[in-house]
């Protein structure tokens, strides 16, 4: 996308955020700097190709990884949320394929390490991976913008769930962007 288009991208899902702020299924929805996202994207799309967003949103880290020739994918539990992603997919030419749901694999509840908790991600809803006919462990790259709270336990989806080369893209808003391989020490047999 040129600079230009992806500007326009960013002003459009600021502005639907503006407008619908309020909606109820707004309230667990903040956006993170889709601009250094997007450079760490262009890095990363010459060694990955299936591409998940966690908690996907307005789709807008979806659209540009779908844009970048990623083979893009993201899982939001908003209904709502994942219709505006839709349309703002298709209004930017992009091909994401967008499912309602939980990101958070319905067999990773038994593996809670000590410690680990959810805060403010939903807990409650099934998994999206079978309407995605996908599994965690097809992803090349997973991004997600967990609360502060949750790093800890959204690393260890992806160390258990995921595959040994399953990269994890983390946003936090004070550290910035953090990559990292979680499953990397996990014996093979564990799987
Ligand atoms: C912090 S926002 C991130 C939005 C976007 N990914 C970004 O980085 O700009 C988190 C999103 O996760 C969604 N969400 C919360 N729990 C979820 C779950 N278990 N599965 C899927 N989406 C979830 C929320 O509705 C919200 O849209």
């Amino acid at each position: 996308m040129q600079p230009r288009e992806l500007l326009r991208l960013w002003d459009e899902a600021e502005s639907i955020w503006s407008q619908r702020q309020d909606d109820d299924a707004f309230h667990g929805y903040v956006s993170a700097d889709f601009e250094a996202i997007h450079h760490s994207l262009r890095k990363l799309r010459k060694r990955t190709h299936t591409f998940l967003e966690w908690g996907s949103g307005l789709g807008v880290v979806a659209i540009m990884a779908s844009r970048l020739g990623f083979d893009a994918y993201g899982i939001e539990v908003e209904p709502e949320l994942v219709a505006l992603a839709d349309e703002l997919a298709e209004r930017f030419a992009a091909t994401p394929t967008f499912a309602v749901g939980s990101f958070i694999p319905d067999d990773f509840d038994e593996q809670l390490a000590n410690g680990d908790e959810f805060h403010k991600t939903v807990v409650t809803d099934r998994d999206a991976y079978g309407e995605l006919d996908m599994e965690l462990r097809d992803f090349d790259l997973v991004y997600a913008y967990p609360w502060p709270e949750e790093h800890g336990v959204f690393r260890n989806i992806v160390r258990t769930c995921g595959a040994k080369h399953t990269l994890l893209l983390r946003y936090d808003a004070r550290e910035g962007l953090t990559l990292s391989r979680p499953a990397k020490n996990r014996p093979e047999a564990s799987r």
